[in-house]
């Protein structure tokens, strides 16, 4: 019989890829999503979809109880930086409350098996680069200081309830699959912003910073293609299966700075992308580089999309075809 998988927040960006590379490889999955930054056309056939909230924990376990999951991947999450300085306490409810009525309604239930979606903004400016899993977590800014909170309330409960957990750092999750892609309103991922002005959609594409310490002076940042994600989250179930729980980075290893990435969108397209300087965001460390070591030996992982083109290219080709995101 097919293992089952409950997908919260399966309706996003990260969260529909891996369901749809779950449905393909055999797993029943049920999607748990409020539709608050997801959308109902990103579920691909073959996935069922229960709207709800994690808030509501009446609706939660009825519906968990009825599914019976082998495995929960947690991808529900506010994830916008900026907007985690403005409304801390909304990303401390989220994150944290929200993901707390998730785990104790799974523990009530004896489900004990969790994927959640950690992120590299618990690390903070890292001390050195590559970063490993065992550097110093200091995160700067509210957004990481929840994901990190939420690793240590998995921790705890593995060593107090026996729930296993992956926590999986990703990097910046970039790229689309044929049917599948970024759509995020607003949107604060750098691809997806300079791929709207190679459409036409605008004008130019601000540059936030370029007096940070590295060769060009703007941000650097490891790009990890959202396929490449899909199978390290399927690859992390073996994991639990074996009763381990885990910490683990997702990364390429490499990292490109914002003009490197205005550059790859440029050759891609073959459209040029004016650009202007604007002042540094708060909460953005100057580089982001991934050791994926760790990765590669405990799931045998291994990003198959290396090259920026090559990212830039499947998310190029999305955006074309869906210029107005899912309601295109
Ligand atoms: N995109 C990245 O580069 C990146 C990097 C590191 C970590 N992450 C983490 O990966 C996860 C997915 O990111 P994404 O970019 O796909 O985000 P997203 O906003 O596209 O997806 C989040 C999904 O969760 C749903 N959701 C949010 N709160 C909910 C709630 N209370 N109840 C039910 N559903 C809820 C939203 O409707 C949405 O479908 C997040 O946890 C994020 O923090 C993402």
């Amino acid at each position: 019989m097919a293992e089952r998988v409950f997908v919260t927040g399966g309706a996003g960006y990260v969260g529909s890829v891996c369901v749809e590379y779950l449905v393909e490889h055999g797993y029943e999955v049920l999607v748990y999503d409020n539709l608050s930054s997801g959308h109902s056309e990103a579920l691909v056939q073959g996935a069922k979809i229960e709207q709800g909230d994690l808030a509501d924990r009446v609706h939660l376990t009825k519906v968990l109880k009825t599914f019976e999951p082998d495995f929960v991947m947690h991808f529900a999450a506010s994830c916008l930086v900026g907007e985690s300085f403005r409304k801390p306490l909304a990303y401390y409810q989220n994150n944290i409350v929200n993901g707390l009525n998730l785990v104790s309604a799974m523990l009530d239930l004896g489900i004990e098996a969790l994927v959640f979606s950690s992120s590299c903004a618990v690390y903070g400016e890292p001390r050195s680069i590559p970063m490993k899993e065992d550097d110093p977590k200091e995160p700067i800014n509210p957004y990481g200081k929840t994901k990190l909170a939420f690793e240590f309330l998995l921790e705890d409960c593995d060593k107090a309830y026996g729930l296993r957990s992956v926590s999986l750092r990703y990097f910046n999750a970039a790229g689309a699959t044929r049917l599948l892609g970024e759509d995020h309103d607003p949107e604060t991922h750098i691809i997806p912003n300079v791929i709207k002005v190679a459409l036409g959609q605008a004008a130019q594409v601000t540059v936030f910073g370029n007096d940070y310490p590295t060769p060009d002076g703007t941000c650097i940042r490891d790009f990890v293609h959202v396929s490449d994600l899909a199978v390290a989250h399927e690859r992390a179930l073996d994991i639990l299966r074996q009763g381990r729980s885990e910490r683990l980075n997702l990364g390429n290893g490499e990292g490109f700075s914002v003009l490197d990435v205005i550059r790859a969108v440029e050759q891609v397209t073959s459209k040029q992308i004016p650009f202007t300087m604007g002042r540094r965001r708060r909460g953005d460390p100057a580089v982001l580089v991934a050791s994926a070591e760790k990765a590669a030996r405990e799931l045998g992982w291994q990003p198959a999309h290396r090259s920026l083109e090559d990212i830039v290219e499947t998310a190029w080709k999305w955006h074309r075809e869906h210029p107005y995101g899912y309601k295109s």
